[in-house]
């Protein structure tokens, strides 16, 4: 074992005690972001004159050159070290000696990984954005094929209203569209830099902690030494971001699977993204959205695992905090592939407009519609609503939509119907009357989708012009 303390100790660390402390396993992930911090603060060392020149320009040489041996995996980060920290550092006083032994002056490995932590998290927000971009890309592709595909729209999963699969996808687009507002909020209220914050209590050096700020493109330096170390706000935001994507994928994903079931057919799944069984040779399964919806629970685990490890610390840190990573590496990449593998299953997924048009057809979701009909030839609303109630339950018994009953029958249950009820209560007019913003009707939901393409356009990758 090779571990950066020991002096004040007389006895050895008991083997057990030292794995169950260890963290290098899984924080050398945070390679890159170590190596980087300490990039800019041995940069800021020498600039500060604490360091000498040629001192700050051989480490960081050195720390170059060891960034590249582990890309290139001529260096491999063993076990034998605490962690990721530790690592770098014993490394680079291997290759330097006593001048490597000067990087840490000023630091403490509490605001080490505070930055290595805020570091990582910045670039896993990109590309979580970039992510929803995509998915938001083939929503918006979905919603302007799909203005005329008319469906049925459920509450409490029972035939209600037709709609059209523009306006059902677009309700998606709002979900996710928030996902990443809600990422834009905590990249701006976390993207300040901890580096400097010393154990707690700042450093008497002299150190430039607005340079290493600018350095690692932070906004500026985090404004209290003891919160620098100690917080994780932004990690608890981010696993909260995480969870909300989850959610909504996994409702996406609930409402596939049921599209995709034998009795409703409106979807056929790609090949490409189904599963098939081992026994019944018919079976072509949904399992990635079943996936997507099973993974949600070990997102939502994540968060509240570390709401629980926080919520008793006292400050400032306390080694509670290094069970920060694990569970929070876990959901990173468990969103980014659902991500992925959704928008991949979604852009190649074929929705049956002829299934879904029928099936709204055949609900009674036009009834409203045709009582209003009624309402328009001096029936009153009333007795009109009493009309159309036997008049479906004619159809039911007859198996049959309203406007698939002809005229002469219509008659009987009431005078006021006319030829012109059929073009009244079709799908595409309950649909299209629908004005009002946020509707289904054509006109309402193309200049709905104007506005989200605009919204596409207009909103940067978060980081950019930040
Ligand atoms: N591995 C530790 C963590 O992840 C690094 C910080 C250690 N600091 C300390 N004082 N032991 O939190």
């Amino acid at each position: 074992m090779a571990q950066l303390w020991g002096g004040r100790f007389t006895g050895e660390t008991d083997q057990m005690v030292y794995a169950f402390n260890a963290s290098v396993s899984y924080d050398k992930k945070l390679y890159r972001q170590d190596i980087e911090g300490s990039r800019a603060h041995v940069a800021m060392l020498g600039r500060q004159g604490i360091l000498t020149e040629e001192e700050a320009a051989q480490i960081l040489r050195a720390l170059d050159e060891i960034l590249a041996d582990v890309e290139s995996e001529a260096l491999a980060i063993t076990m034998e070290y605490e962690d990721i920290h530790s690592f770098v550092e014993a490394e680079l006083i291997r290759r330097l000696g006593d001048v490597g032994k000067k990087l840490h002056t000023g630091r403490s490995r509490n605001d080490q990984v505070a930055l290595d932590m805020r570091l990582y998290i910045r670039q896993e927000v990109k590309e979580t954005d970039g992510l929803l971009r995509a998915l938001l890309q083939t929503l918006l592709s979905g919603m302007e094929a799909h203005v005329e595909t008319i469906m049925p729209g459920f509450t409490h999963l029972q035939k209600a209203q037709p709609t059209t699969l523009a306006h059902h996808l677009g309700a998606y687009f709002e979900m996710f569209k928030r996902d990443r507002q809600r990422l834009s909020d905590l990249y701006a209220r976390m993207n300040y830099c901890p580096l400097g914050s010393g154990a707690f209590a700042g450093t008497t050096y002299p150190l430039d902690r607005a340079y290493t700020a600018k350095l690692l493109s932070f906004y500026g330096p985090t404004l209290n030494s003891m919160d620098g170390v100690s917080d994780r706000d932004y990690l608890i935001e981010f696993l909260s971001a995480l969870a909300t994507i989850m959610m909504h994928l996994s409702r996406f994903s609930e409402e596939i699977i049921i599209w995709n079931s034998n009795e409703y057919q409106f979807v056929e799944i790609d090949d490409a993204y189904s599963t098939g069984s081992s026994i019944m040779p018919q079976k072509k399964n949904p399992d990635i959205a079943e996936l997507v919806r099973g993974k949600t629970g070990r997102v939502y685990g994540a968060l509240m695992a570390l709401l629980t490890t926080m919520k008793g610390i006292p400050l400032a840190y306390n080694k509670d905090m290094q069970e920060d990573k694990e569970m929070t590496f876990d959901a990173i990449e468990t969103v980014k592939s659902c991500l992925a593998l959704f928008e991949g299953m979604l852009a190649t997924i074929t929705f049956r407009k002829d299934v879904m048009r029928r099936s709204a057809g055949l609900g009674f979701t036009n009834a409203t519609d045709a009582a209003d009909y009624l309402v328009g030839r001096g029936v009153p609303f009333r007795d009109a609503h009493g009309v159309i109630g036997r008049l479906v339950l004619a159809c039911m018994e007859k198996k049959i939509a309203i406007d698939e009953m002809p005229l002469f029958e219509l008659k009987q249950f009431s005078e006021a119907f006319e030829a012109d009820v059929y073009e009244a209560i079709s799908m595409d007019a309950c649909v299209n009357r629908r004005l009002t913003v946020g509707a289904p009707g054509k006109e309402a939901m193309r200049s709905a989708i104007l506005e989200e393409k605009r919204y596409l356009e207009e909103t940067p990758p978060i980081g950019i012009n930040a």
